[in-house]
Formats: C-alpha cells, sequence, structure tokens
C-alpha cells in the first residue's frame, strides 16, 4: 500500500516509515552516498540509498532516469544546508529500507527539467511529455474548471444531456468532418460543429435548461487558438433574455476564476456593442488590456487633396483612421519600415504616420514623410483627436474598411507587446448587437454571421428580405484579453423567421427542407422562447494557464497540419474496409497504396 503521494510527505512525517511509488527523476552519486529525487504526480521527494544498506544501495546504483520504482523508508530531517524551501519535501528526506524497480524505462526522449524541446519532438513523445510538471499542472486545472463549471450548472438547475455525434450534414460555418455509412451506400453522417439545433429542440423538448460539454468537430485551418477537434461548454435556457442569460453566464465565469486562480473578475463585465468595437479596435474581440485605440478621421479626410487618404475616405466601404501610440517617436526608420511590412500581410498598401515632438510648436513641433500634402489645421485636428503627447507617435491606415480594421488591429496588438504597454491582469467583456449577415464578397451573397438560428432583434426583421444588412442580433460573445472564449444568442423560436432568415441566406425552400426540415417542424410544436452560449473550455483554460497555443491544455492533440503524430492519426485503411463502406479512392496514386492483401 503506498502511504502517501512523493510530492506530500513533510515535516509531519518525521520519523514515520513511508512507502512510496514514483519514477527516478534524477539520480546523483556522491561517492559512496547516492542520491534519488523520486517523483509522482504530486512533486518531488529526495531518497538517500546508504551503502549500509547494501541491498537498497546496489538497487539504487542500478536504476535511472524515469525507471519506476516502490521505495520503503524512514523519513528523516536533512542536513541543516541541504534544505530545499522550493519543495513540499525540501526539509526532509527518506533513508531508503527498501528499493524496488517495478519497470525499467529507456533513455527518456528527453529531461524533463530541460527547455522546452521542439513541439514536434513533444507531440511525438506526448506520453512522456504529458510527465512534465507544467503539463500535469495545466490538465489539473482544465479538470478543476470542468468541475467547478458542473456544479455551477447543476446548481443553477442545468441538465446534462447528451447529443449525438453521428450528425448530418448541414451547410453552416466550417467545413464539417464526414463519416461514410456502411449500412446505407453512399449516404454519409458528419461530425456534428457544435450540438446547436439538438439544445434548441431540447428546449422545445421542454428541459429548460441544459449543458453539456461536449467534443465539436470542425475541418479549418488551424491555429493557436483552434483545434479540429475541441471542448465546449455548450448550454441553452428557455424563456431568458439576451441580459438575464449573459448575467448567469459571467457568474460562472467569475466563479470559476474566483475558486481556481483566487481572481476577481470585475462585476458586472463591461459591454460593447459590436459596431463600437470595430470603430476603436478594428475587431470584435479585443485585447483591452493594450490601452491604445483607433481615431477615426475619414470625414475629415474627405476635405483634402492628399490622394492616399481622400481616395479611402471617399471610397463607399472605406476608411481612414489614426492609432496614437505613446513613446512612439522613439521607433526608429528601421522599426516603421517593419512595421509597415507587417501590416502590408494584411493588405496595406502603406503605413503613413506622424511623429510627434512638441505639442507646443504647432505643425513646426511634428515631423512626417505626409504632412506636406496636408493642410495644417488638418493635421493639427488629427493630434488633437487623438490626444498626443510629445514623444508620441500616430500611425495611419487608409483602405477598405475591412482591410483597415485588420491591419490597424494586429498592428494596435504588435505594437502594445512591442512597447511594453500590455496591462496586466484579466479584462472581460461582452461584444453585443452583432450584424444578422455579413456579405461574402466571393461566393456574392448575404452569410450569417453567428449563425442562421440567431433572432435578430425586436423590429429588425423587417430588413430580413430587402435590406439584411442592416438587421442586428441578439447575439454576444464573451472576450477576455482579445481571445474570443464563449459566443452565443437569442434563437428565433418561431417557424416563419426562421424560414425568412434562411431566405435571405438564399437556402432554396427545397433545401431548407432537406437540411433543416427537423428543426422548421419542431419550432411549429410550440418552441418557447430560447437562447444560450457556448464557451471554448480549451481557450479557457489556456488563458487561465498563461499557455501560447490551445494544444498545451489538450492531453492529446492535433498538429497545425491536423495530424496526432504520437498515434500517426490520419492513416490509411485497407481495401477491404474501403469496400465496406462502398468508398473508391480517386486518386490514383494513393488508391495504389491501399493494403489490397489485408482486405
Ligand atoms: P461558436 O462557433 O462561436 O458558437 O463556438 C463557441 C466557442 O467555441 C470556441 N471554439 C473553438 N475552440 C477551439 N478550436 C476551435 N476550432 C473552435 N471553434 C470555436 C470559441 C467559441 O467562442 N453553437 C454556437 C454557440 C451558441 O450559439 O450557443 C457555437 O458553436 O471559444
Ligand atoms: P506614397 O504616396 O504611396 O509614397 O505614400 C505616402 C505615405 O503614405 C507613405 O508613408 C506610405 O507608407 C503611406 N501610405 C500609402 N498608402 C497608404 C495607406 N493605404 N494607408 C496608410 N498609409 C499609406
Amino acid at each position: 500500500m503506498r502511504t502517501d503521494y512523493c510530492g506530500k510527505i513533510d515535516s509531519s512525517h518525521l520519523e514515520q516509515v513511508v512507502n512510496l511509488f514514483g519514477w527516478v527523476h534524477r539520480r546523483r552519486d556522491h561517492g559512496g552516498v547516492i542520491f534519488l529525487d523520486v517523483r509522482d504526480r504530486e512533486g518531488i521527494v529526495q531518497v538517500v540509498c546508504d551503502p549500509d544498506n547494501a541491498e537498497a544501495f546496489s538497487i539504487g546504483d542500478r536504476v535511472r532516469n524515469e525507471y519506476v520504482i516502490r521505495v520503503t523508508g524512514l523519513v528523516r530531517r536533512r542536513p541543516e544546508g541541504t534544505i530545499n524551501s522550493s519543495l513540499i519535501s525540501g526539509e526532509i528526506e527518506i533513508l531508503a529500507n527498501e528499493l524496488e524497480i517495478l519497470n525499467a524505462s529507456e533513455t527518456p526522449p528527453f529531461s524533463i527539467d530541460e527547455e522546452e524541446p521542439s513541439e514536434t519532438v513533444r507531440l511525438e513523445n506526448r506520453v512522456f511529455d504529458l510527465r512534465r510538471p507544467q503539463m500535469q499542472s495545466n490538465l489539473r486545472l482544465r479538470s478543476k474548471v470542468s468541475k467547478y463549471v458542473r456544479n455551477f450548472l447543476d446548481e443553477e438547475g442545468f441538465i446534462d444531456v447528451e447529443t449525438p455525434f453521428l450528425y448530418k450534414s448541414t451547410p453552416e460555418g466550417a467545413r464539417e468532418f464526414l463519416v461514410p455509412s456502411r449500412m446505407h451506400d453512399g449516404e454519409f453522417y458528419a461530425l456534428p460543429q457544435s450540438p446547436q439545433l439538438f439544445k434548441q429542440m431540447l428546449m422545445v423538448a421542454g428541459f429548460d435548461r441544459y449543458y453539456q460539454i461536449v467534443k465539436c468537430f470542425r475541418d479549418e485551418d488551424l491555429r493557436a487558438d483552434r483545434q479540429p477537434e475541441f471542448t465546449q461548454i455548450d448550454i441553452e435556457t428557455s424563456f431568458l433574455t439576451e441580459e438575464q442569460i449573459r448575467q448567469i453566464m459571467e457568474e460562472m465565469i467569475r466563479g470559476v476564476f474566483a475558486s481556481t486562480l483566487d481572481v476577481q473578475l470585475p462585476n458586472p463585465f463591461p459591454v460593447l456593442p459590436f459596431d463600437e468595437a470595430i470603430r476603436l479596435y478594428g475587431t470584435d474581440k479585443p485585447d483591452l488590456r493594450i490601452p491604445l485605440q483607433f481615431a477615426d478621421v475619414t470625414d475629415l479626410m474627405k476635405t483634402v487633396d492628399f490622394k492616399v487618404f481622400r481616395a479611402a475616405a471617399d471610397l463607399k466601404d472605406g476608411r481612414v483612421v489614426a492609432l496614437g501610440v505613446p513613446g512612439g517617436g522613439e521607433l526608429t526608420r528601421k522599426q516603421i519600415d517593419d512595421y509597415t511590412s507587417f501590416v502590408a500581410i494584411y493588405g496595406a498598401k502603406g503605413l503613413a504616420y506622424i511623429k510627434v515632438n512638441d505639442t507646443s510648436a504647432g505643425i513646426e513641433g511634428l515631423q512626417s514623410p505626409i504632412i506636406k500634402f496636408l493642410p495644417e489645421d488638418v493635421v493639427l485636428k488629427v493630434v488633437n483627436q487623438v490626444g498626443s503627447k510629445n514623444g508620441d507617435l500616430i500611425f495611419f491606415g487608409a483602405d477598405r474598411s475591412g482591410v483597415v480594421n485588420d491591419a490597424l488591429g494586429a498592428l494596435r496588438q504588435k505594437v502594445g507587446r512591442d512597447l511594453g504597454l500590455v496591462e496586466k491582469g484579466w479584462r472581460p467583456l461582452w461584444v453585443v448587437d452583432f450584424p444578422m449577415f455579413e456579405f461574402d464578397e466571393d461566393e456574392e451573397q448575404w452569410v450569417a454571421r453567428h449563425h442562421p438560428f440567431t433572432a435578430p432583434k425586436d423590429g429588425h426583421e423587417a430588413y430580413l428580405d430587402a435590406e439584411p444588412g442592416k438587421a442586428y442580433a441578439k447575439a454576444y460573445d464573451m472576450v477576455l484579453n482579445g481571445w474570443e472564449i464563449g459566443g452565443g444568442s437569442v434563437r428565433i423560436h418561431r417557424s416563419e423567421v426562421q424560414q425568412r432568415v434562411f431566405r435571405s441566406l438564399k437556402i432554396s425552400p427545397e433545401d431548407q427542407e432537406a437540411k433543416f426540415g427537423f428543426l422548421l417542424d419542431s419550432l411549429k410544436w410550440g418552441a418557447p422562447p430560447h437562447g444560450g452560449i457556448a464557451f471554448g473550455l480549451d481557450r479557457i483554460v489556456t488563458l487561465m494557464c498563461g499557455a501560447s497555443s490551445i494544444r498545451d491544455v489538450i492531453a492529446f492533440p492535433k498538429t497545425q497540419r491536423g495530424q496526432d503524430l504520437l498515434v500517426g492519426a490520419p492513416s490509411r485503411v485497407t481495401e477491404g474496409q474501403l469496400r465496406d463502406l462502398h468508398i473508391r479512392l480517386r486518386n490514383v496514386s494513393q488508391a495504389a497504396k491501399v493494403d489490397k492483401n489485408s482486405s
């Protein structure tokens, strides 16, 4: 029987005999005495093998890093001068009486204490990587967060209901993962991008409050904050308004932070309308820790001759923005050139700037390649509007709104970080009042900004047919330190409104019936007003751990290329499996590689 975890043995155990299990973390041979640091999930304890005990000593001599051992021994105080105050067990050591090797280990792929190896090495050796204390603590924090959420929702009367993974292909949002059906030749299931319609149908079914901590699947391009399979805290309620839903949800998130990190988030969270977010930050997920805002100078630039600004200001969908950077006057020509290349990634054709040397000297106190093209009063108005002080710099973006927002939004983040302007702490907010639709230039049609089941704002149904661009939605996102950690909405609960929204999205009546007939039907059976939200659990935990990628809070994640390097997925299958599924590979060279013999 184990008497305790290694990492938990402290001076309260002095003079006791303990029986411990763990991995050899480090082995030191101090000429005659062998020291073993033995590790388990709770931490490290020092074991001493004295030559007086020949058997324990000889085993201590044989073990190597990552061997699994059992130790029985007496807890004694460490000699003066060898106390390690950074460990719980730092004041004591175990004098080994019995040592047993339970299993040997090959030489580890990297040392657990080493600087982080490359991510590829870590993911190929994930089992070993997960032994690192950082990964252990990340996954344990994740477990605490889920547990808190479950308790909270349970206490608030939410019912945990499971919904299918083998779902049906529906055209919304990201690309889906398809699963061929063996029993139905030529037909496919799709893995759900979220349980959206199931949770709505559970509201129609009268459950009133639902939740599920659930895997979702999206075959999209991966980034630091995206995985093809990820976990949502998925929630739906009946009869609540937008504000009421937001209130419960921020209470839950405040509770998560208070209980697991002892962090007090603001109460209430600030609320920022979408249009305002775009106007001030160029993005709907602003990082409020960065104290930089846009000043919109579009109207002012409609009066000037400088073509770069005037042309953008005159565009129907154009915008000219000034971004003040405190202390930016220090930036060198080279740094400004680098920022110009940076914004070019987002399509910006240039990056005009003004250095503000001396605000009391009028135009003479400014330094810039562009002020000679602009009337003096316009330049001074801009400096005034931005609120620049001596030593500041103002960047400009002029283009179609989309380009300016993306380019200067990203620049705001980058400059903020580079100049050390990011404030400490946690800055949550709600972004609300999203437009229902955005215009997809490639498809030349309106697409749902959130999803097509989102209810329009009261009175905005009137815009659905003729002016979809004017319709706003009862939708809300929760944003934390620049990450969208959750999003939801009040839903459409009337079948005819749902059909009108489908019509705005150019989904034909036949397609509506084929793809969403089940929804339209169930909305007819007395669907209650309802709404909800889904949080990205992986993202929340990533932020809480201070990790830079959600891969660091997922035990077995996929790479940027969607591969699991540990098990080697995806992988080829046999000809026999394909035949059962009625599938023939289109790519001849790939088809040739299928193992024909193992069918
Ligand atoms: P949405 O698509 O906004 O809404 O997703 C909700 C939250 O899930 C997280 N998330 C992701 N996390 C990791 N990897 C991904 N690929 C990924 N995609 C999304 C984000 C996001 O805020 N059914 C609706 C919710 C609703 O309306 O109730 C939905 O899925 O944190
Ligand atoms: P140009 O007339 O192209 O030499 O540009 C004059 C200045 O305006 C340079 O500093 C450019 O970096 C800047 N500039 C050019 N196009 C844009 C733009 N679309 N937005 C902001 N600045 C620009």
